[in-house]
């Protein structure tokens, strides 16, 4: 049985994969913001929902993620496995309370803010893995420093891609600096889920599309 930590779970990508997680037998910790859909995550696993628990935090501020990561290491000796799935999709500049776009701030920051907090608990598996769930770059993309951590002036799509190779770059970081540990990127490709909630009716599409 392992251990395995998913950032996100309590809805679209991560669920499904807590499900077949807990299904193969292993214990699952779901993080998410939301507590309703938390617990509904959770009673939808049915019998084996047992071997799962929900958090609810906020990941887009550094102060509730510190909090987060310190819950986690207190209760969690060790995770076999990360999986991130937290995402929004907005095109529009909301900023979190520390002024930062709520966009970069849960699809890449709060993943490399978590996992560098969490390592303690990846080093003590056997074969620690970590998964990012982004969207599909072209991976000739260069990381364009002069942009982060602010992206101001807001450019949705430079920051879009910005965000995604971001990923991909924690990834080989960790994959070159952490040797035991296998880090890893996968694209979402195209999934009907909640991730359009805060995008405006004629890009979500309509309720039966
Ligand atoms: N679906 C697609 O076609 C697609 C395409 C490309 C990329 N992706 C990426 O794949 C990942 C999974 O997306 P999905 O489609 O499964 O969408 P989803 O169902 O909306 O899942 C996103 C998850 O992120 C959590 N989240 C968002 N903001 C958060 C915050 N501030 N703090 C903590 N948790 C937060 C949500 O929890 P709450 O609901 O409680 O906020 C939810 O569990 C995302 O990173 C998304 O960008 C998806």
């Amino acid at each position: 049985m392992k251990s395995i930590l998913v950032s996100g779970g309590n809805s679209g990508i991560g669920l499904q994969a807590a499900r077949e997680f807990v299904a193969q037998g292993h214990r699952v910790v779901i993080l998410g913001r939301d507590q309703r859909k938390g617990q509904e995550a959770l009673a939808s696993l049915g019998e084996v929902g047992k071997q799962a628990a929900f958090f609810a935090v906020d990941l887009s501020t550094h102060a509730s993620l510190r909090e987060a990561a310190k819950r986690l290491l207190a209760e969690n000796d060790c995770f076999d496995a990360i999986l991130h799935t937290t995402g929004v999709f907005t095109s529009k500049d909301i900023r979190t309370v520390d002024g930062l776009n709520l966009y970069f701030a849960v699809n890449y920051l709060s993943r490399y803010h978590l996992m560098q907090l969490l390592l303690p608990t990846l080093r003590r598996a056997e074969r620690g893995r970590v998964v990012m769930m982004t969207a599909k770059v072209d991976l000739s993309t260069n990381v364009d420093l002069r942009l982060f951590p602010k992206f101001e002036p807001f450019n949705f799509r430079r920051m879009n891609d910005q965000i995604a190779i971001g990923n991909h770059h924690y990834a080989a970081h960790l994959a070159r600096t952490e040797p035991e540990l296998l880090a890893g990127v996968v694209n979402a490709g195209a999934a009907k889920t909640d991730i359009l909630r805060l995008s405006p009716w004629y890009i979500r599409g309509s309720p039966q599309s």
